[in-house]
């Protein structure tokens, strides 16, 4: 591969003769899980080079001048300025579910894709919220505390078992599909709510709105992304909607839910428990305290954001972004990619492939289209997607014409971003 930027990387890169993936210098910071060390390694990178921590300032400049991949998780944030040192940089993977710690429209503009992982850690969250499916309708965090203080509670009052139960299911994605087929092998009756059409899996049902959700739902759990609708979606008059006596999960974001809103219904016994993984304020760290109104209730389950964060879940991640950037340096697809044109792409045996990213501005197409057939350069596949800003054109040709053809390609005005995969 060979990849050219500026208009002197740009004659550099015409002169270049093929690059072997030895050559490319793939950096990952904040301990990556090893899964993606022996991931890329077995798609042939030898130059890896693994930071236990992010990095910022001069270090965190410094790695991206010279990176062609670049793998980090949420604390290394990637700036629209600091992006501006990623003269090599061919992609960045976020080795996470969340993208917000890159500059993505800053990423896209300088004709770097950025991919993530976002369905790795799936059924690590479907997993959690079905036992806490069962912990709550048993009472057992409530039970569990009162024996960690020396006392006994053995009663079977307010203790039941799922099967028959309604759970109702806010945001029917990919976590939010995963629980209902789960909770249905448990005997539940699942009931969902979504802004999009779904399809429902198994005998799930979808409901016509929230409230009619909320008011047949023995168990309410949110996996909704954060957005300004999802805000405080369930507050005062959500919760007074519930059945008495049910229960609230979420494993979302934590702006999703109103706390104190939720401390009054659990004060009120309206609500008789909740499981809470994700808050609206977070510690920053393991060392920081963690406060919150919820505290005080033994019938809520509290853990610390927790509900991706499993062995399973790291492996998969490291694999899986991983895949996306081999794929990407391989072949030029950029499906599943997060700011960018997406293309799936064939493979291009016996040919070379030409990677154009340029502004998506009228006319780029029927340039490089000119460019190519005034040089005598015959296109064997060409593909093109666009976003508003970004136009993403792959062109197969054969191998004796990469060179001239890269050289042209790189002159034509707009250019972004210019490679070559042999
Ligand atoms: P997803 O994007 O596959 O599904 C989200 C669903 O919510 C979509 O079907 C979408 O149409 C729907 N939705 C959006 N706005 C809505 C609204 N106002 N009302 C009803 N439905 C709405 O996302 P996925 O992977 O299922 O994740 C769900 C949530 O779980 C996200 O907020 C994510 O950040 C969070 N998450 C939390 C983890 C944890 O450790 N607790 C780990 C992984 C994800």
């Amino acid at each position: 591969m060979s990849l050219a930027r500026n208009s002197k990387a740009v004659e550099r890169a015409a002169t270049q003769s093929e690059i072997s993936k030895s050559d490319l210098l793939v950096v990952l910071l904040e301990g990556i899980h090893p899964s993606a060390v022996d991931a890329l390694r077995h798609g042939g990178y030898t130059r890896i080079v693994t930071h236990a921590k992010s990095l910022a300032g001069i270090e965190l400049r410094a790695a991206l001048t010279e990176a062609t991949f670049l793998g980090i998780r949420s604390r290394t944030q990637l700036t629209g300025e600091v992006l501006q040192h990623a003269n090599r940089l061919a992609a960045i993977g976020c080795f996470c579910i969340g993208t917000n710690q890159v500059d993505l429209g800053a990423a896209m503009r300088l004709g770097i894709p950025v991919f993530n992982a976002p369905f790795s850690n799936t059924r690590s969250v479907a997993e959690l919220v079905l036992a806490q499916i069962i912990m709550l309708m048993r009472g057992i965090p409530e039970k569990n505390a009162v024996l960690h203080r020396g006392g006994w509670v053995k009663s079977a009052a307010h203790s039941y078992e799922v099967r028959g139960k309604t759970l109702g299911i806010v945001g029917y994605g990919h976590i939010g599909t995963q629980i209902g087929v789960l909770a249905e092998q448990l005997g539940m009756r699942v009931v969902f709510r979504d802004i999009e059409a779904k399809l429902p899996l198994g005998n799930a049902f979808e409901m016509a709105g929230l409230d009619e959700l909320l008011k047949v739902s023995d168990v309410v759990s949110l996996h909704v992304p954060e957005t300004a609708e999802t805000a405080n979606m369930i507050g005062t008059a959500q919760l007074a909607a519930m059945k008495p006596g049910s229960h609230l999960i979420n494993a979302s974001r934590g702006s999703v839910v109103d706390i104190d809103a939720l401390a009054a219904a659990l004060e009120s016994r309206h609500l008789h428990g909740a499981a809470i993984d994700v808050f609206p304020v977070e510690p920053q760290g393991n060392d920081s305290a963690f406060v919150s109104p919820l505290t005080r209730f033994d019938n809520v389950i509290l853990t610390p954001h927790i509900g991706g964060s499993t062995s399973e879940a790291q492996v998969n991640i490291g694999k899986e972004v991983a895949a996306k950037l081999i794929r990407y340096d391989n072949n030029g697809s950029t499906t599943s990619a997060v700011n960018f044109p997406e293309v799936a792409l064939p493979k291009h045996a016996g040919r070379s492939r030409l990677l154009h990213i340029h502004k998506n501005v009228p006319g780029v197409l029927a340039h490089v289209n000119e460019k190519l057939s005034a040089a005598g350069i015959n296109i064997a596949a060409q593909y093109l997607s666009t976003n508003a800003d970004v136009g993403y054109v792959v062109i197969d040709i054969d191998h004796a014409a990469s060179q001239p053809s890269l050289a042209e390609l790189c002159r034509v005005p707009a250019t972004i971003r210019c490679r070559i995969l042999y």
